[in-house]
């Protein structure tokens, strides 16, 4: 029997062991795959201990993906380009991280079309770990004018200086002066959503008609955002897509086949919301 995990603190509320179960179901492997809450002060004791355990690997979530990212010392390019690992396996008696945030948001777009790859100017909202990993994957798709847009300027400036010349930071009230040459505008932050109202939905009327507008938050799936670009009738895509993409390369490697993201996964996931 093959043994995956998800660990993170809390973990009750992960939709990953129903989306890997429903892999494990569908190719009928003797597998299983289970979240593991691990409190942040015994992470690095569940670290140490696992390769002396019977996991092929798992998942790691909030708020354990950079003390994971510190501690493995095997680390893809993805890994240490984003900073963070939310993917480990055990090879050779050591434990190898990734990081496939990136790739989830990306193929997510794909999904839909390729033609978000044409872009060069995108616009991002947020500058915490998830606007890394979608930072990371732009530049990588090639676009040449990355932008930044932080409620905290400082953060997006470090976010900027981390990935080099084609980033550049901004302030929250630039957003709007910044639409209308966006070919790509994406939303990692929490604006809008209830609680989270002390800094306004940019205005996004100026936004060309062929610009896609993605957020990475999956619930509500339609987000503020999303709604105003809707109203706008601009090209949007919600997030849950990512969370499903960035699961297949640990299945992968965990279990040895690769799954696919079907629109029955998808009803299945929001079913168990
Ligand atoms: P994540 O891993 O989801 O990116 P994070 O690292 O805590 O989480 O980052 C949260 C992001 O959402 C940050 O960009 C944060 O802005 P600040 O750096 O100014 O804190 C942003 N954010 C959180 N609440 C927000 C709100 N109410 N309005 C706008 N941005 C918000």
């Amino acid at each position: 029997m093959i043994r995956a995990f998800v660990t993170g603190w809390p973990i009750k509320h992960s939709k990953s062991p129903i989306l890997h179960g429903y892999w494990l179901k569908e190719h009928k492997i003797n597998g299983s795959y289970d979240a593991i809450a691990v409190e942040p002060d015994n992470f690095l004791k569940f670290l140490k201990e696992l390769p002396d355990s019977n996991f092929s690997g798992g998942n790691i979530t909030i708020p354990h993906k950079e003390l994971a990212f510190e501690n493995i010392a095997l680390r893809d390019e993805a890994a240490e380009m984003i900073g963070a690992t939310n993917t480990i396996w055990l090879g050779d008696g050591a434990i190898h991280a990734s990081n496939t945030d990136g790739y989830g948001f990306v193929a997510n777009l794909d999904d839909f079309s390729d033609k978000w790859r044409s872009g060069k100017t995108a616009t991002i909202m947020g500058a915490g770990g998830a606007s890394r990993a979608v930072v990371y994957a732009i530049l990588e798709a090639g676009f040449t004018n990355v932008r930044i847009a932080n409620r905290t300027l400082s953060r997006a400036q470090n976010l900027a200086d981390r990935f080099g010349e084609r980033c550049s930071a901004h302030a929250w009230a630039e957003i709007a002066d910044l639409t209308h040459d966006t070919d790509l505008l994406v939303n990692t932050s929490s604006v809008g959503m209830a609680g989270n109202e002390e800094v306004p939905i940019p205005d996004l009327s100026n936004l060309p008609a062929h610009a896609l507008v993605t957020d990475i938050v999956y619930t509500p799936l339609e987000t503020p955002i999303l709604k105003q670009a809707k109203i706008l009738n601009l090209h949007t895509i919600d997030g849950l897509g990512m969370l499903l993409h960035q699961a297949v390369p640990g299945f992968e490697k965990w279990f040895g086949i690769r799954p696919k993201v079907t629109d029955q996964l998808r009803q299945t996931i929001l079913e168990a919301s």
